[in-house]
């Protein structure tokens, strides 16, 4: 059984071929439009969301199939105490492929563990993202025309933003990509990306505060928002939600050609006025969006690809997706190679 729980589960290879086949979908999406015929996605969405619940959504419409599911805990059974195991192994019955997006870091994994389907994890908590690394990755690459010696800086609540984290995991695997993290001490990058990841791929790193010293710096701008929901304390939100405000007369210190991405939504940190810039990069994020998830589901699903003979995944060389599920084998999860606070999670006890 195949999963996508984390960016690394997929080779850079294989992102590639991801990648490559979005393309190929945004050129002739007619082309796909019966690929997942007779097919059902769940949508299991226990957090709030637009753009990463409709995008699955008309994903798989797209490819001919059909879709249910819930927006929101309170609308399923988490509310009478089901488990996220027990709600994993029902939907299996139900549907083809689930994505799931969950408050708690590591619960699309536990979910993984238990379904008879794949699972894709939406966002778990402020853990990890990785479908909008793929999307992030693919806009670079059509802005940049390369995933490498980039000089790429992350900017606002690097704490809590669960796609910094999956993007920085994966943009360390390119050769001479240089990592510039403009935030404020309290929302600084966490420090299992820093010991786990940024330094053991010896990935040139600088953790600054100034947006306006660094932007001449760059040749890509990922700006965030700063994660309202995962504060304990209202005060601190109030006084660092809008300690970064890109707007024109800021962006006009940065390079002609430096995409601005944000994987929305947006409050504050990026003014309306930089939408006519044509760095400005998160609207086409969006749009990329749509052909990222059907790429993926057509991947996961082993669905043929019309445009080349074989199923997406079963073609030659390196074009199989990692099979992790195989990896997980204790449900109380004493295998884990994600952050700390899955780990911390997947150990205790089988809640929601
Ligand atoms: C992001 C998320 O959910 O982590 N949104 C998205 O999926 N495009 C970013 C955010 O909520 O700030």
């Amino acid at each position: 059984m195949r999963h996508l729980i984390d960016s690394l589960d997929l080779s850079v290879a294989e992102t590639q071929e991801v990648l490559d086949l979005a393309d190929r979908i945004a050129a002739d999406p007619a082309a796909y439009a019966h690929c997942a015929d007779g097919k059902i996605l769940a949508t299991l969405f226990y957090e709030p969301s637009t753009r990463t619940r409709l995008s699955f959504e008309t994903a798989m419409l797209n490819l001919g199939g059909r879709t249910l599911g819930f927006a929101g805990a309170e609308q399923c059974s988490a509310t009478k105490g089901e488990t996220v195991a027990d709600t994993a192994r029902v939907v299996s019955c139900y549907a083809d492929i689930i994505a799931m997006r969950h408050p708690k870091e590591g619960a699309p994994l536990r979910a993984s563990m238990y379904s008879r389907i794949p699972v894709i994890n939406a966002g778990d908590g402020g853990h990890n993202h990785p479908t909008q690394t793929m999307i992030d990755l693919l806009t670079i690459r059509q802005r940049k025309g390369h995933l490498d010696h980039l000089k790429i800086g992350f900017c606002g609540d690097l704490k809590f933003g669960r796609t910094v984290h999956s993007l920085v995991n994966s943009l360390v695997r390119y050769p001479g990509n240089e990592f510039y993290f403009i935030s404020p001490e309290e929302l600084k990058v966490p420090d299992y990306l820093v010991e786990d990841t940024l330094k053991p791929a010896k990935a040139p790193y600088h953790e600054v505060t100034s947006l306006e010293d660094t932007l001449p710096e760059l040749d890509v701008l990922y700006m965030t928002r700063v994660q309202k929901e995962r504060f304990f304390n209202e005060e601190d939100y109030i006084r660092l939600k809008d300690i970064y405000i890109l707007d024109q007369e800021k962006l006009n210190l940065a390079k002609a050609d430096m995409p601005v991405l944000h994987p929305l939504p947006r409050v504050d940190e990026i003014a309306p006025e930089v939408d006519a810039d044509p760095r400005a990069a998160y609207f086409q994020q969006v749009l990329n969006g749509k052909f990222i998830r059907m790429a993926l589901i057509l991947s996961l699903l082993d669905l043929t690809d019309p445009r080349r003979d074989r199923p997406h995944s079963r073609r030659k060389g390196n074009g199989h997706l990692q099979t992790i599920g195989a990896g997980v084998q204790d449900p109380v999860g004493s295998f884990i190679t994600i952050g700390k606070k899955s780990e911390i999670w997947l150990q205790g006890s089988d809640q929601n």
